[in-house]
This record gives C-alpha cells, sequence and structure tokens, in this order.
C-alpha cells in the first residue's frame, strides 16, 4: 500500500479535501475577500485592509518587526489546527502542497525549500551546516539583524572563523558591492547580506552580488527576513546559494514559520545539525544514512503542520492582491511619508533617498532626540505603533508601509513629528 492510498484508507484525504473546500467557501463567503472591486482601486484596498483584524485604534506600522496574519491566514490555521487535533494527526502529509505554493512564490523548486521556525533557523542552518574551519571569512554588514550576525559570531566563538563587516553605503548599490569586494580575501568562503536592511530598509544589490561571489567562489547567503511579502523576487533569477525568510513579518503567516532555500545544486554542501523522522531516506544501524532529497532534509520530528498549511495560505492571499501591486503600494507610502519627513527641520531620514535602493520602510532620526523618546510619543500620543532602532549605534525610529496601511498613516506620522519638533 503506498502512502496515498494509506492516507485515503485512515480517512486523512478528507482533511486535505476539507481544507480545499473551506478555502472555496471563504473565498464565496460576505467577508469581502476576495475583493469584488477593480484590482487597485480604493474599494478593492478597503477590502485589502477589511481582511486585518488589529485593535481598531491601533496604527500599526512594524511588519518589520511581526505582520498580523489576515483572515483566510487565520482561518486556514484555525481549520487545519482542528482537524488535526481531531484526527489526532501530525499534519505532515500537507507539507508537499505547501512547499510546491511556498516554492512558487519565491522562484524555487519545491525540493529547494525547508520550512523552518523563524529566519534566524535557516541562518543558522547555513551558519553551522557549512563545515568552515578557524580561519576561514565570513562577510557580513554591520546593519545585519542580530538573527543574522549572531549565527555567524556563534562560529567565531565556537570553532575560529572570522568575521569581517562593512558599513552599508546608502548612496549607490555600487558602493556595496565595493565595500564587500574591498573585504574579500584568500580566506573569504561567505558573503552574507540581508536582501533589505533591518534597521534602515536599504535593499542590496543581490543580483550583481551572486554574478561576483559566484566568480569568485564564495557562497553568498541572502538574509530575507525582511523581503519576503514586501517586494516581489525570484529566488533563481536573483542567483543566491541560500536564502532565508520568515513568514511572520511581511508575509502575515503565523508565528514561527521560516523558510530556507537552498539552490539545488549545492544542497548536498550544507551538512544537516539536527536529523531525525522526515531527514532521512534510508539509513540501517550500521551506519548508513541517506538524506531525504532536497532542502528538507533539515526537517526532522513533530511539527505545527497547521501554521505550515497557513503559511502557503499566507502566499496565495499575497498572490490574490498581485506582488508587484503590494511593492508599488508601499513604495507609494513611503515615497510620501520619505517627502514629508525630508520637509522637517530636525528630522533626518536614514533610508536611502535613491527609489532603487529602499522599497516600504522608512527610517528616520529626531535631532536630540533617543529612539525610544521618539517611539514613545508616537505610541502614546497617536497610538502609532512603529519599532525604535538602536542598532549599529543609530537613535532612529523605522515605519513599515504594508497593504493595510493608508496616506493618511503617513500623514499622521509626519504632522505628529512637525507637532513634536517643535515643541
Ligand atoms: C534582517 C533580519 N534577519 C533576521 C531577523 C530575525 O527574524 P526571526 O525572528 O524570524 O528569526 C530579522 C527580524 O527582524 C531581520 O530583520
Amino acid at each position: 500500500m503506498n502512502r496515498l492510498q494509506f492516507i485515503r484508507r485512515l480517512g486523512l484525504g478528507a482533511g486535505v479535501f476539507a481544507l480545499g473546500s473551506a478555502r472555496a467557501e471563504s473565498e464565496q463567503a460576505p467577508s469581502g475577500w476576495p475583493p469584488k472591486a477593480e484590482a487597485g482601486s480604493a474599494a478593492f484596498w478597503e477590502a485589502v485592509r477589511s481582511q486585518y483584524v488589529t485593535d481598531d485604534d491601533l496604527i500599526y506600522l512594524n511588519c518589520g518587526g511581526l505582520g498580523p496574519s489576515p483572515r483566510p491566514v487565520l482561518d486556514m490555521l484555525d481549520l487545519s489546527s482542528r482537524i488535526l487535533q481531531h484526527r489526532v494527526e501530525t499534519g505532515h502529509f500537507y507539507f508537499e502542497e505547501a512547499r510546491a505554493v511556498v516554492a512558487g512564490f519565491l522562484g524555487a523548486q519545491p525540493e529547494e525549500i525547508c520550512f523552518t521556525r523563524n529566519a534566524t533557523e535557516g541562518n543558522s542552518i547555513i551558519a553551522v551546516g557549512l563545515g568552515l574551519r578557524a580561519g576561514d571569512e565570513v562577510i557580513f554588514e554591520t546593519h545585519a539583524h542580530p538573527g543574522g550576525s549572531l549565527p555567524w559570531l556563534n562560529r567565531a566563538r565556537q570553532i575560529g572563523i572570522v568575521v569581517r563587516t562593512f558599513e552599508p553605503d546608502p548612496a549607490s548599490p555600487e558602493g556595496n558591492l565595493e565595500r564587500i569586494a574591498a573585504l574579500v580575501t584568500p580566506r573569504t568562503r561567505v558573503v552574507q547580506v540581508s536582501h533589505i536592511t533591518a534597521p534602515t530598509g536599504l535593499v542590496m544589490p543581490v543580483k550583481q552580488l551572486a554574478e561576483f561571489t559566484r566568480a569568485k567562489g564564495l557562497w553568498l547567503h541572502v538574509d530575507g527576513a525582511q523581503s519576503a511579502g514586501m517586494i516581489p523576487f525570484d529566488l533563481h533569477a536573483l542567483g543566491c546559494d541560500s536564502f532565508a525568510t520568515s513568514g511572520h513579518k511581511w508575509l502575515g503567516a503565523p508565528r514561527e514559520t521560516g523558510v530556507l532555500y537552498i539552490r539545488r545544486e549545492r544542497v548536498d554542501e550544507v551538512a544537516p545539525l539536527h536529523v531525525g523522522a522526515y531527514s532521512s531516506g534510508d539509513f540501517d544501524l550500521c551506519g548508513q544514512l541517506v538524506y531525504t532529497q532536497g532542502a528538507r532534509r533539515h526537517e526532522y520530528g513533530t511539527r505545527n503542520a497547521a501554521s505550515v498549511v497557513a503559511l502557503a495560505e499566507a502566499a496565495r492571499f499575497q498572490n490574490t492582491i498581485g506582488r508587484e501591486r503590494i511593492a508599488e503600494h508601499g513604495r507609494v507610502l513611503a515615497d510620501y511619508l520619505l517627502a514629508a519627513l525630508q520637509g522637517l527641520p530636525r528630522v533626518k531620514v536614514l533610508t536611502p533617498t535613491r527609489a532603487d535602493m529602499r522599497a516600504a520602510m522608512v527610517t528616520f532620526a529626531v535631532e536630540g532626540r533617543t529612539a525610544g523618546a521618539v517611539f514613545g510619543h508616537l505610541m502614546e500620543t497617536q497610538r502609532l505603533r512603529c519599532r525604535p532602532v538602536n542598532e549599529a549605534g543609530l537613535e532612529a525610529v523605522r515605519v513599515s508601509l504594508h497593504v493595510f496601511n493608508t496616506l493618511e498613516h503617513c500623514e499622521r506620522v509626519a504632522s505628529t513629528l512637525a507637532r513634536y519638533t517643535r515643541a
């Protein structure tokens, strides 16, 4: 009896079917989803916004930290959790459909995709799995999030790799390429960049960098925690060797979801740190251990399959809106906010001004005020939930602009700051 027949005999096929039909029903339900209005119209965006259930008085501007899940994702999480609880099943059989959806979303093949718990786990699998030795060098930016830098710093502490960092250049993509190239030595093994940096929202020139690292025989790992769900991209076209992201930020998937991509040709170069059920294709107790095909070998043991199913639903939700449309919405809002902030005397915008080096995040500092003071003022007086930025010696505040945000929200940030900086 093959696996599919076995699942059918258990009646679990009905569970898979139930997920499909629940999706179809929710699309017909009078919930405003999917939007009946012309794509991109005001009514369309209103329908998108109606799918979010954050507190009425909260203006949420921190998807770079944590993104709220829209209703279809919450419904799918709830439904799949209940089905799996009622049937007392792990739900691992849902993974492959979810993998195909997520792979398509990222421009990858399913065998290149591994479901992780967060971006940090993906970064760590690469940092540990590449088998670096004492003295091997890794380059990354000073603005790397701790989830991107600590996996390497831990390797430095444990086995003596050497970390070399560069200050991101906000002025030009070429500047960043030059700063990286200047750090390469015969001992360099890995270059890592954030696709979009967390402190200031700078978009790194990954495609050009991949051409450089490939020519040099270096591994290029991209920390994409900020990019998946904010901008569209195709991992094969970007050309990096590996890419880690979170589901729980711009994608609006449940907490503790993440994806690690490893380019097919290089999957075998990343040794699994943890293995167990699901990561082995074949093994015996005499020492034979054959890994599961593809990046999924890094998955092991019992997981919350409902959150993986809901992650795929988050990708579908974004596909329904349109990925270019999402990016354009963020760009328009960011342009508006950036221009408004540039007109304020004591406010300094830290996000690159070049349009091709930024997307939907705007970071600014207020002269003479700490990050905490500015953040606190926006939150306490207007319920504007941004994010203080203290990394890399910055005293700044970051505003993340997603599909449920509006020009009115940007206007509110700017006018509150105008009053604040006059005081
Ligand atoms: C660039 C970057 N990398 C990694 C992380 C950590 O993400 P996670 O909590 O999903 O591990 C973040 C979180 O903000 C981030 O911005």
